[in-house]
C-alpha cells in the first residue's frame, strides 16, 4: 500500500530568472489535513499549478498515489482525482447554486453516451444534492450565485471541485476575504470534508492554520523552510523569524481591507 497520497521530488519552476519553485520535495500522507503557509510570492500557488498541470515544470517529478503524473495535462490530472479551487473565485453568477454544481458535475462526466443520458442525469442530480449537503448550501440551492454572500460563493466553489468526487482537494486561500463568521463556518466545513477526502490547503490566516492542520509546510522563496506538526512549526525559530515581520505589516493590512 502506498504511504503517501502526493509526493514531489525536486519539483522546479522558473519564470525567466526567477525560481518560483525550487527543487521542492513534498510528501502528503493519507488522511491528514496539510496546510501550506508562507509569505506572498513564496511559490505556494505555483506549486498547486504544477501539481494540477496548469504549469509545466522545469524539473522534478510528481507522484499521485503510486502513479507518476509529471507532465500530464490538467484534464488528465483532474480525471485521476485531483481537484482544486482558485485563489480568485469564479462561479457562474447568473446561474443558481444548484445549476453551477450541475454544470460542473455534468462536464466532469467522462463521455456523454446518449443511451446512458437518462441515468447520467439521475446520477448528476444525486451528486448535486449530496454536494449541496456537504457544503451546507441545500437551503440556497435555487438562489442565483451572483447574489450569494462572499462566504457562500467560496463554499460553492469548493462544491464545484467536490462534485466529481476527487481523491485530493487543493484549496488556495479559501477563507481569503471572508468575515470572521464566514471563516468559522468554512473552517468547520473543511474539517468535515477532511474526514473523507485528502486536502492540502494554502492559508494565510494563522489562527485557521493552527486550528485545522495536522501537518504544516512552510514555504519561502520557492523552497520548504520547515515542515511538521503545528507544535513543531510554532516552536521553529526560522519560521518565527520569517513571520514576525509579516504579522506586523501584512496581516493587519489584510484585516483592514476586509472590514473596510
Ligand atoms: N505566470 C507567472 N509569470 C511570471 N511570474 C510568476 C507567474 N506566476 C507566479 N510568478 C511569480 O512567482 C513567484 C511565486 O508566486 P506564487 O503566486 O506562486 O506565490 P504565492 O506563494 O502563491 O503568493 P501569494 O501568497 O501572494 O498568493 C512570485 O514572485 C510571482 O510573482
Ligand atoms: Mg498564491
Amino acid at each position: 500500500m502506498s504511504e503517501f497520497v502526493l509526493r514531489t521530488e525536486n519539483l522546479t519552476k522558473r519564470f525567466g530568472g526567477l525560481i518560483a519553485v525550487d527543487k521542492l520535495s513534498f510528501n502528503l500522507a493519507g488522511g491528514r489535513l496539510h496546510a501550506i503557509i508562507g509569505p506572498n510570492g513564496a511559490g505556494k500557488t505555483t506549486f498547486f499549478n504544477l501539481i494540477s498541470g496548469l504549469l509545466t515544470s522545469d524539473g522534478g517529478r510528481v507522484f499521485f498515489h503510486e502513479r507518476e503524473i509529471t507532465g500530464l495535462k490538467p484534464h488528465q490530472i483532474s480525471r485521476l482525482g485531483i481537484k482544486r479551487t482558485l485563489q480568485i473565485k469564479s462561479v457562474f453568477p447568473q446561474l443558481s447554486v444548484a445549476d453551477n454544481l450541475w454544470i460542473t458535475g455534468f462536464a466532469g462526466q467522462r463521455f456523454l453516451n446518449p443511451f446512458r443520458a437518462a441515468s447520467g442525469d439521475r446520477d448528476t442530480r444525486e451528486k448535486v444534492e449530496r454536494t449541496l449537503e456537504q457544503i451546507g448550501l441545500t437551503a440556497l440551492a435555487r438562489r442565483q450565485a451572483g447574489t450569494l454572500s462572499y462566504g457562500d460563493v467560496a463554499l460553492l466553489e469548493i462544491g464545484m471541485a467536490l462534485i466529481s468526487e476527487p481523491r485530493l482537494l487543493l484549496l488556495d486561500e479559501p477563507t481569503c476575504g471572508m468575515s470572521p463568521a464566514e471563516t468559522e463556518r468554512a473552517v468547520t466545513k473543511i474539517q468535515e470534508l477532511a474526514q473523507v477526502i485528502d486536502i492540502i490547503i494554502i492559508e494565510h490566516d494563522m489562527e485557521v492554520v493552527f486550528e485545522i492542520a495536522d501537518d504544516i509546510t512552510v514555504m519561502a522563496q520557492g523552497a520548504i523552510l520547515a515542515s511538521g506538526s503545528p507544535e513543531k512549526i510554532a516552536a521553529d525559530e526560522r519560521v518565527r523569524e520569517a513571520y514576525l515581520g509579516r504579522e506586523e505589516d501584512e496581516d493587519y493590512v489584510e484585516e483592514e481591507e476586509v472590514h473596510a
